[in-house]
């Protein structure tokens, strides 16, 4: 897929990866980019980048009516970038109830769930174009510290790879990104080794020019995927490692 061309639509967009994935859009050059947050006014230093260009829009993917919206007041997407995510840093045993692990299940699976329903039909109309999907290495591996997380990226890849399989018949790439730690606000508490976001934005775009499916941004991720491959039973263990400072 060009990007020249593309209109794209990210959400999170005042977020760590976010901006960068706004950045990397300006960079490559596309037509249009839809800046999703929640709050509009997080979102004045991006659009101040080029205000033709980035149109801020109001989105909280947890709610039916905003995500409806998005997709009729955004009817020229071909690009959608499903980035907006939350990690409470929670175990599954050591937590004091379960309405983190319910928060991460409904930002990151259920609401890039509906997403990809809400913008199926909008991308199928302008002839196909690509979902990228923020997922993480985590997804395949869980991590104690960051458990129900983990858990709600497993959610994710997996519908991922279905819509991927329902969205085939009308041309529309699905990609999912596994990145490791990268180096947002988000991962202050974690040890190195942590990804650029520059980085992760660039690999995803790279992806979408060259329609592949599976995207491990930075050594650390890539590594992670082939130990995976060789032992996955080692690498879980090396995890389990790491559990939650309370637990
Ligand atoms: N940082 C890492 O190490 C890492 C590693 C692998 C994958 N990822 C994934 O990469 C993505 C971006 O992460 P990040 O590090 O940039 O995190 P971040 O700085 O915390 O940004 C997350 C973004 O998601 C938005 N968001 C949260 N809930 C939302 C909702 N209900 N509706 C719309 N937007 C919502 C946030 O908006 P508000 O400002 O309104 O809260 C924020 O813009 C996430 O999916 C994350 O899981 C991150």
């Amino acid at each position: 897929m060009q990007l020249e061309k593309v209109v794209a639509l990210v959400t999170g967009a005042n977020g760590g990866i976010g901006r960068y994935y706004v950045e990397a859009l300006r960079k490559v050059g596309v037509s249009r980019i839809y800046a999703g947050a929640r709050n509009l006014n997080s979102l004045s230093d991006i659009v101040a980048l080029d205000s033709q260009q980035i149109i801020p829009i109001s989105l909280d993917i947890t709610n039916e009516q905003s995500v409806r919206t998005a997709a009729e007041t955004c009817p020229d997407v071909t690009l959608l970038i499903n980035n907006a995510g939350i990690g409470l840093l929670k175990g599954f045993i050591s937590a004091t109830d379960l309405s983190g692990a319910r928060a991460e299940m409904e930002v990151n699976y259920f609401g890039t769930l509906a997403m990809c329903r809400a913008f199926a039909p909008v991308l199928k109309r302008n002839g196909g174009g690509a979902i990228v999907n923020m997922l993480s290495i985590l997804g395949k591996v869980n991590f104690p510290m960051n458990a129900s997380y983990s858990a709600s990226k497993a959610a994710a890849i997996s519908m991922t790879q279905g819509v991927r399989a329902e969205l085939a018949a009308q041309g529309t790439l699905v990609i999912g990104v596994m990145p490791g730690t990268v180096d947002t606000d988000g991962s202050k508490y974690f040890p190195p080794p942590k990804v650029s976001p520059e980085v992760v934005a660039q690999e995803a775009l790279q992806a979408v020019i060259d329609g592949i499916e599976d995207v491990y941004p930075g050594e650390q991720a890539k590594e992670m995927a082939a130990q995976l491959l060789k032992d996955p039973k080692a690498l879980e263990k090396m995890m389990a490692t790491m559990l939650p400072s309370h637990a």
